[in-house]
């Protein structure tokens, strides 16, 4: 019995530092590595060292956050990325022989193993390997999570995943970092993940993939691609002198100027006072291939009436970007606290969301303490 724990032990232990030395820097021979002793010795893998930054009492996910340090290895998951339930952080001394160490490190008392719960938070305690022999045992083992392809998603390069001959997946509890398929795609959710024991994703990713055009006169069949044309977009036509004549599509074998109604913001900023030339239905001078839009804006005096705060303003779209009173969709802002105050340790940041509203601003007022 104890023989065929140490055998779990070796496998498990191994692919815990298996993920964990994916991440690391230097490389570590596989047939030299520790096993059960390597167990004994505290360790913390560098992953990204230069995002470490220590505040007292507390830990840092790789995704950024900080969380106090009893929320480490407490068996519930904090960080996006699960870091605080990792290996890295939990793998502790042995706890002696009557007790069990599960995947991450974390050591449960041997009778919890088989008993057909999860104790360990990646329900290591219920697996075939250890359990197999257990009349009592349900044959309920954790399940391994599959690539999410069909959300648009692939595991990046730090995931150490696992594979077979039909599908990438990785164990529950192990680190994960998805990247859209489609680089033009956009990333809905987080981009880190954890795998739950069930087989499913703990949050919920996915990449937008752009929405088929079907009208003719904007999607290349009849004129020039005009992919966000709206009731706020302006076209207007030129001739050698001015642009005047105000156009609608489809846009074929002339030159346009682009410009917004209303209270709308032109995005990309350089399309601004450009003159665009379609010939045989193709753009010919645009030089570069985001969607033209007009874009609803926020009002900037909502972020910058607190006295306690320095906002700073940027919008990956508008170049030489700064506060102002009307901010066009996209914008980010984050914040300073002005001299003599305190950061709250939580990152804090507001966008500015299509509909030209704010993201929840609440938590801006305590931002900045005495
Ligand atoms: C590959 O692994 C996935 C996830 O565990 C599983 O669903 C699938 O059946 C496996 N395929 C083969 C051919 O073993
Ligand atoms: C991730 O999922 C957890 C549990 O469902 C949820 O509490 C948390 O808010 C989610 N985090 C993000 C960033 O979506
Ligand atoms: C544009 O729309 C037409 C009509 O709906 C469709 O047949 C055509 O495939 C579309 N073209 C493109 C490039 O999406
Ligand atoms: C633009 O916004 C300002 C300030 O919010 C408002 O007073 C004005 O009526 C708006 N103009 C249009 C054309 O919507
Ligand atoms: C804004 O905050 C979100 C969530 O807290 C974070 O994912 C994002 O990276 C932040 N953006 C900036 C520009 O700080």
């Amino acid at each position: 019995m104890y023989r065929g724990l140490l055998l779990v032990h070796t496998v498990l232990v191994f692919f815990t530092i298996k993920s964990a030395t994916t991440l690391s820097t230097a490389p570590t021979d596989r047939m030299n590595m520790p096993t059960v002793k390597f167990t004994t010795q505290p360790y913390e893998v560098a992953v990204m060292s230069t995002k470490e930054s220590y505040i007292e009492g507390e830990f840092e996910c790789y995704s950024g956050e900080c969380f106090e340090m009893h929320k480490m290895c407490d068996g519930k998951i904090d960080c996006v990325d699960g870091r605080d339930e990792s290996p890295n952080l939990c793998m502790g001394t042995i706890a002696g022989e009557d007790h069990y160490q599960c995947a991450n490190g974390v050591w449960i008392s041997h009778s919890k193993c088989c008993d057909n719960k999860f104790d360990c938070i990646d329900g290591s305690d219920e697996i075939p390997i250890l359990c197999e022999y257990n009349e009592e045992w349900k044959g309920n083992a954790p399940k391994p999570c599959v690539e999410p392809i069909d959300k648009g998603l692939r595991f990046d390069g730090i995931t150490a995943y696992h594979e077979n001959r039909t599908h990438r997946f990785v164990y529950p509890n192990q680190l994960t970092r998805f990247k859209c398929y489609d680089k033009s795609s956009k990333m809905e959710g987080t981009e880190w993940n954890v795998c739950l024991i069930t087989g499913e994703w703990r949050n919920d990713t996915r990449c937008s993939i752009k929405k088929p055009n079907y009208n003719k006169d904007t999607n290349g069949t009849n004129g020039c691609v005009i992919d966000k044309y709206d009731e706020n977009l302006l076209i207007k036509k030129c001739d050698p002198f001015k642009c005047v004549e105000e156009v609608r599509p489809p846009i074929n074998n002339m030159i346009v100027e682009f410009s917004c109604k209303g209270n709308t913001t032109l995005v990309p900023s350089k399309v601004k006072n450009s003159k665009l030339q379609c010939l045989d239905k193709k753009w010919i001078n645009k030089g570069f291939d985001e969607d033209v839009e007009c874009k609803n804006q926020c009002d900037g005096t909502q972020i910058s009436c607190y006295d306690t705060l320095v906002p700073h303003c940027s919008n990956p779209r508008l170049a030489m970007f700064y506060c102002q009173k009307m901010m066009p969709a996209g914008t980010v802002v984050t914040f300073e606290c002005k001299i003599g105050l305190r950061k709250s340790p939580n990152p804090l940041n507001v966008t500015c969301q299509d509909d030209g509203t704010w993201t929840d601003r609440s938590a801006l007022k305590d931002y900045c303490t005495e």
